[in-house]
């Protein structure tokens, strides 16, 4: 991250795209700092693709304007922007071997001696042994890696990534999210990641837009907007979270006390983006792991301070490192809760009647106006 001078930030404003009457992308401001590794994040059409194509170039922008550093590419052709794409579909060239495929960029260009940048490149990226091959040959994984050196090759300032893990199996994936995040902190450019699979933002990014029908709903470094979600849609989006409908009782200090069912919830007054007028609506947001279970015979042990919910377990699915239990409460329906799997208390079992507790400052609050069940899985259905 830089505090100098623009170098050579990416910077979007009030860039949008209209096609006839539909709106992909509405008007946005977005800094992509020079270095970084960007990642916009978002479900299927909400833009993300679009807005990649205007920073190369390859989509004309309805409104607004790029800026590479101090220089407006607007109007630039894609040729002339110092950005290279890496698509989906990594479209090496199948006569070529990878040698040539990484050598491609340099040659068109007239460089003579291409030797030893295709050495080093195809190093950065560890194929240094497959360069004879042709890519028929290669796996799914190696391929996608000559897709960038060939991209990096020509050293862009900004190198676009669209969902280009897509089309490996999962344990590929990860294994090219770390890779590509070596590679990223190696050449030190910056990498703007295009992807719908929010783990793999986490991991490789070091700032997320968080994008939701053509619009940024949030920004930030991933451990920020996973504890501090400020809508339903990145809350629901980023991880599973428990939101529960309340409403403002007393403001006291820095915490907030709200009625939820017959019981109270607090909350610090800094994690909730809704107004705390009393009597206003409020939803109080806990992620499933910050929850502590306990039988309800045990309820007197649970120490005084913590936020607690009575309720019946539903379900429970023991998955190795944990037990995801839902439980059904007067307060809520169907909250989620992860125990880690340390020592197991052998009457939590469906049917089994529990509290929930977890420490106030676990808990976030959002705007009560807003779709409670924006961006999770059974509104994309
Ligand atoms: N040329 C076009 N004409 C009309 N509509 C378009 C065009 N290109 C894209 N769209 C629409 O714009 C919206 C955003 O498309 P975009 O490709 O940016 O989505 P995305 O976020 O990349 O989605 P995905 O994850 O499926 O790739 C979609 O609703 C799409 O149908
Ligand atoms: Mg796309």
């Amino acid at each position: 991250m830089t505090t100098k001078d623009s170098g050579g930030d990416v910077r979007l404003s009030g860039i949008s795209k209209t096609y006839g009457s539909f709106t992909a992308v509405h008007p946005l401001d977005l800094t992509v700092p020079e270095g970084s590794f960007f990642a916009l994040l978002g479900a299927s059409g909400c833009g993300k693709t679009t807005t990649l194509r205007m920073i190369a170039g390859l989509e004309e922008p309805t409104t607004g304007t790029v800026r590479l550093g101090d220089q407006d590419v607007t109007a630039l052709p894609p040729y002339k922007r110092p950005v290279n794409t890496v698509f989906q579909s990594y479209a090496l060239f199948p006569h070529l071997d990878i040698f040539e495929n990484v050598a491609f960029g340099l040659r068109r260009r007239g460089v003579k001696s291409v030797k030893k940048q295709v050495e080093e490149m195809l190093d950065l990226v560890q194929l240094g042994e497959q360069a004879r091959k042709k890519p028929h040959q290669l796996s799914g994984g190696q391929q996608q890696r000559v897709a960038v050196a060939r991209a990096l090759i020509n050293h862009p300032k900004v190198l676009l990534l669209d969902e280009p893990l897509g089309a490996l199996d999962l344990k590929l994936r990860r294994q090219m999210q770390l890779e590509l995040k070596r590679i990223q902190t190696e050449v030190g450019i910056t990498f703007i990641h295009v992807t719908h699979d929010q783990e793999e933002a986490m991991t490789m990014a070091d700032c997320v837009a968080v994008m939701n029908a053509g619009r940024v709903e949030q920004l930030g470094a991933p451990a920020e907007l996973y504890e501090n979600p400020r809508t339903t849609f990145v809350a629901n989006f980023l991880g599973t979270s428990n939101l529960i409908e309340a409403e403002v009782d007393t403001k006291a200090g820095d915490e907030i006390v709200l009625k939820a069912g017959g019981g109270k919830l607090t909350l610090p007054v800094g994690r909730c983006s809704a107004s705390t007028a009393t009597g206003g609506k409020v939803l109080v947001g806990v992620r499933p792991e910050k929850i502590s279970l306990v039988h309800a015979d045990d309820a007197g042990e649970i120490p005084e301070g913590r936020n607690r919910i009575t309720g019946t377990i539903a379900d429970a699915s023991f998955i190795g490192v944990s037990t995801q239990y839902v439980i059904d409460s007067p307060v809520c329906s169907e909250l989620a809760v992860y125990v880690q799997n340390v020592e197991r208390d052998g009457r939590l079992v469906p049917g089994a009647d529990v509290v929930l507790h977890w420490n106030p400052a676990h808990t976030f609050g959002l705007d009560a106006a807003q779709d409670i069940d924006a961006g999770t899985e059974e509104e994309a259905a």
